[in-house]
Order: C-alpha cells, then structure tokens, then sequence
C-alpha cells in the first residue's frame, strides 16, 4: 500500500467517477498473475497453452474490431492546438476532458478497478519515471506486469513523489447478473487521449497494445517526449544494442527504424563475423539522459517485448523465439491441436490444421491467415538469451552511435555516417520507407517519419525536431553520438537484394564501432562519409564486389530527386521547422549539384 496522498486521492477520485465494484491495488506478485490468469481462463479471455510445450503460457483472442493501435483515435490535448502540431490529433483539453468524464461516468459497474503501479526503468534509476494505471481489464494488468516493473516495490520507490496518472477502461460496464464476453471492448467509442501539460493520460474503449497498455507509447513516448524536452532529454522510439569486438571493447548503439523494418530482428541479431558479439538491451524505445560526463546514457524503460510475432522464426530471429518458450501472453496467433501457437512464417511446413486468432477451424488452403498480421508475443526480456548484463543497470550504458534508417529499395546507401549532430538530425527528419506490396496500395510511394516517431511524438514535430538541435547545448561538456543512416533494402536494378540483412548486419556495425573508435576508413561524399572501399568487412561473405560498390556509391541524381520531396515533406511544420534544417536540405543540394 502506500501512503502517497496524491495518489490515493487520485484513485479515490477515479473510483468515485468510475464506480467499479472493487478496487484492487495491485502488489506484482506470481501469485497475483497466476490468480488473474486462472480468472481469465474461466472467463474465456485466456487458453492456458500445453505446458509441456510452453510454460505456463496463454493465448488470448482479441475482439476482431480491437486488433492493433487506433491512430485515429489518438489525440495529444496541449492548451495551445498549434503545440500539438500537424502530427497529431487535436481537441481542447478542457473540452476533452469535460467529454471523457462524462463516457468515464460509470464504467467500471460490475467490474474491479486494478491500480497498476508502474515504474519506466529501472526501479530506482535516476533516467526512470514512475505511472500508475488504473484499469478495469485483467489483461492489461497480466502484460504490465511483464512489460513494466510493477507493484508493491513500484509504490515503495515511489513515497511520497510524483507519478503520471494513466486512466484506462475497456468502456463496457456491466449490469447485475450480465454475463461479460472474452474480450470486451467498445469500438465505436475508443478514445486514447493525451494531456501533455499535466502528464496525464485518459483511454477508453480499447484492450489492444498501446492502447491499453499505458506504460509504452502513450507514457514512454508521448507524454515522455514532451518531459523530455522540459528536461533536456531524449524519450525515442529506439532499439538499445551493446556491441563488442574481439578484443573485448565495447560499444552501446541506439536506431530508429519505422515499424516492418526489422527492429526487433536487429536488437536480438547474432554477429556472422567470429569474434563479435551483440547484446540486447531493449527493442523498442529509449530514454536517454546526460550522465555527469556528458555523454547520453540510455535505459530501455520496458521489461518486456510486446513484439509482432507473424514473421518471427529460428530463422529471422532466433534470439526472440527463445525468449517467448515459456512465460509468455500470445494475443491473436493461432492455436495448434496439441495446445500450442503458431503464426505465419513461424516454420517452413504448415500445420495440417490449426484454430485462427479467430478461433475458427483452419487449414492451409482456407485462404485466410491464421495469426492476425498484429498477433503480438509479451515475453519477459529477461528470458532472452542474448539480454546485455547492464540491461538493469540504473545508470544506463553510455550511447556511443545512433542509427536512422528505412526500407528504401533505391538511392540510400548501405550505410554512411552524418557530417555532425546538425546533419545527422537532418537525416532523422527526413527518414523514409517505401511502401511494400504487403502492406499498402501504393508500391514505391516514400513515406517520411522523422526519427520514426511521427504517431508517437506527444507534441509539435517542428519543436521536437528543433529539441535535437538543442541537445549539444544542454549539458556543459556535451559528448553526442556520431549519427548514421543504414539502408538493408536495397536493390539491384533487376529487383534482386543487394544485401543479405540479419545477422550480416553486423558487418555494418562492425563500420559503425570502428568509425567510433576512429579506425575505419571512410570517403567524404556530397550525402556524407562513405566506407571506403574495403572498410566493410566482407570475409566470408557470398555479396560480389560489383554489388558491394552499387551498395556504397552514391545515387546524385537520386538523391537530387529527394531535395524537393524533402522540401515538401518539411512544409507540414510552417514556422516550427527550425531554420537549421533548411539550411541542411540547401547545402545538401547545392553539394550534390557539384558532384
Ligand atoms: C509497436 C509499434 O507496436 O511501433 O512497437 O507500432
Ligand atoms: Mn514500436
């Protein structure tokens, strides 16, 4: 329990307007998530897999209308609708809130309100910020207590200070004697609703992902992107990985990449090069803060991996499918007769019958997918066989590269280094993918997401971007990572790929830790530094040399194609783009012009 007076007058408060039955605080314990999930088989929410397959592990079947985060619905209420910015939706906040109390009224009868203590980080740790999510859905309160460290030793942390109140409900209250359905939720109604100024968050309707689970994109995101820029840190959408060379020396690199371009795949990769080693410290966001000697220490601030499990494989990403044997939630996939999961691209051969995310009968000529393309796996990141020793640590590692990077089948490069911290937040901001045939109508359309956060920035992207212009000058002996850009999509112009991906990215790395420690040869190009020719290191390698030349040369033409694109791209910020920008995308084209 805890005696901190803001938050109990806060729960009392919640619970009054929100009138569950019961209010539960909840203590993190086994036997709490045990005694949940034994609630939630009975009710049908949860199938309790084959143990001797999966240890104690469930699946769970999503409402088919609630399967993956509503963009849409989302919105980020600053006083000012001009400090929300073109990237997110927009109401009023006292209007906002005046509205979200009236659907909060009542919507917990029937139902017991959880209180969630949570802490982002490390308990204890300096770069760490403590939520408390108050929620009526069990589901929500079995993955926090994986993806977050969370419960009593949250509270005991917390005393007397501040935390940030996350507000949640599935929006279906009940009345005396209604039977509640597996997944209940309100579709029509969804509502995920940021107050960036008090640090607070309201979400209604939905029990998917980030939707629900308040701790990741709605706290460690957007609300901690905003604390972050009051502060004078760094709350990114980014993959955390330790990096070590044969001779023992190691380095810790942080990359953004939009979602469909191997994140997960990358923080848990295993180096082909012998000798090297790579470690995983987180595979989704970072929160990154200047230690005493001004450099940027980075936490992952989950405990978990809420990650996309169609696709996974011994294959693509061993290190995951190790992590999740046991102890794990499976929302969505698909259930094998013998009480297992299954999802596309897990194994080459198909099974001969399966139950879909919907729970329907399925056979490989049926046409439809098994697993929901969303079906997502919440496994603890301590199972993970490759987790790095300071994982926990609460001081941080110290981030020596950061990486940008897209699916961009033409002009990028395989990799190259930025000029400076200016240049490099230019290649953030303009940071592109192309749209594949799997996920989009358009083929080849170039979406731009600076930094990767464009959902998840909880405030004016033109601010935020001049926020990284800002971070040298917010410690006195500032030390910034070298920024790179990496491209493994690239193609030939018959449509074959140049790069093999994976674990041969760590032939990349291998570059990126050598121009760290200032040994690898590097040209200067009109775009940036260029590994030389024979930097990158190709023993063992079945990539020929013409490939490898195409992969590192640089596209003028291409790239002169860019500048008005990235021009038009810029627009959307008006007068919150930050001047030095401009400059960047000038001088850029005027380099290219003389190439
Ligand atoms: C995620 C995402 O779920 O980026 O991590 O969408
Ligand atoms: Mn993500």
């Amino acid at each position: 329990m805890t005696k901190n007076q803001k938050l109990q007058a806060w729960v009392k408060e919640m619970a009054e307007l929100c009138t569950p039955d019961q209010v539960r605080w909840c203590d993190g314990s086994q036997k709490e998530y045990d005694e949940l999930a034994a609630l939630m088989v009975k009710n049908g929410t949860f199938v309790r897999l084959n143990d001797s397959k999966r240890p104690n592990s469930y699946l769970c079947r999503s409402n088919p209308a609630d399967v993956a985060r509503s963009e849409d619905r989302t919105f980020v209420c600053t006083v000012n609708k001009e400090d929300a910015g073109p990237n997110n939706n927009w109401k009023d906040p006292a209007e906002m809130k005046q509205m979200l109390r009236g659907l909060f009224q009542g919507c917990m009868k029937g139902r017991t309100m959880y209180v969630i203590p949570f802490s982002m980080g490390p308990l204890g740790s300096e770069i760490a910020h403590i939520g408390v999510e108050l929620s009526d859905s069990p589901y929500v309160v079995c993955n926090m207590r994986i993806m977050t460290r969370m419960g009593q030793a949250v509270l005991d942390q917390l005393g007397e200070g501040d935390f940030v109140p996350c507000l949640h409900t599935v929006g279906v209250p009940l009345q005396p004697g209604q039977k509640d359905v597996a997944w209940p939720c309100n579709v029509d109604n969804k509502y995920i609703v940021h107050f960036p100024e008090e640090h607070a968050i309201w979400s209604y309707g939905s029990g998917y992902g980030g939707n629900a689970l308040l701790g990741k994109k709605c706290f460690a995101l957007r609300i901690a992107s905003f604390m972050a820029r009051q502060e004078g840190w760094l709350a990114e959408h980014m993959l955390i990985l330790g990096l070590t060379n044969p001779q023992g020396k190691k380095i810790y690199v942080a990359a953004a990449f939009p979602s469909a371009c191997g994140k997960t795949n990358l923080a848990m990769l295993t180096p082909t090069i012998p000798g090297w080693k790579a470690e995983c410290i987180g595979d989704d966001i970072a929160w990154m803060k200047f230690g005493a000697d001004g450099q940027l220490y980075a936490i992952n601030p989950e405990a978990g991996f809420f990650g996309v499990a169609p696709g996974t494989s011994m294959s693509s990403n061993p290190n995951a499918m190790k992590t999740l044997r046991a102890n794990s939630i499976f929302t969505n996939v698909a259930q094998t007769p013998d009480g297992d999961v299954w999802w596309e691209e897990m194994s080459e051969e198909l099974p001969e019958e399966l139950l879909s995310w919907q729970g329907e009968a399925w056979t490989p000529g049926s046409g439809k997918k098994a697993a929901h393309p969303n079906a997502r796996y919440t496994t603890p990141a301590a199972q993970c066989p490759v987790i790095d020793p300071a994982w926990e640590d609460p001081r941080g590692v110290p981030i020596s590269a950061i990486l940008f990077g897209g699916r961009r089948p033409s002009v990028v490069p395989l990799v190259f280094e930025s000029f400076n911290w200016q240049n490099g937040t230019f290649l953030g901001s303009v940071q592109a993918s192309e749209t594949t045939a799997a996920n989009m109508a358009a083929v080849g359309v170039v979406r731009r997401d600076p930094m990767a956060m464009l959902p998840f920035c909880g405030y004016n992207m033109g601010d935020y971007l001049a926020h990284w212009l800002s971070m040298p000058g917010r410690a006195a002996n500032a030390k910034m990572p070298k920024i790179f850009y990496v491209n493994w999509f690239r193609k030939s112009a018959t449509g074959k790929w140049l790069w093999p991906g994976f674990g041969e990215n760590c032939r990349v790395l291998k570059w990126i830790f050598e121009r760290v420690e200032g040994s690898a040869q590097a040209v200067e190009t009109p775009i940036g530094f260029l590994p030389a020719p024979g930097a990158i290191d190709t023993t063992g390698l079945d990539v020929g040399a013409e490939d490898m030349r195409e992969l590192l040369s640089v596209d003028v033409q291409g790239w002169l194609k860019e500048v008005p694109d990235i021009r038009k791209h810029y627009e959307q910020f008006g007068s919150h783009l930050p001047k030095a920008l401009q400059d960047e995308v000038d001088a850029l084209e005027q380099r290219l012009k003389k190439a």
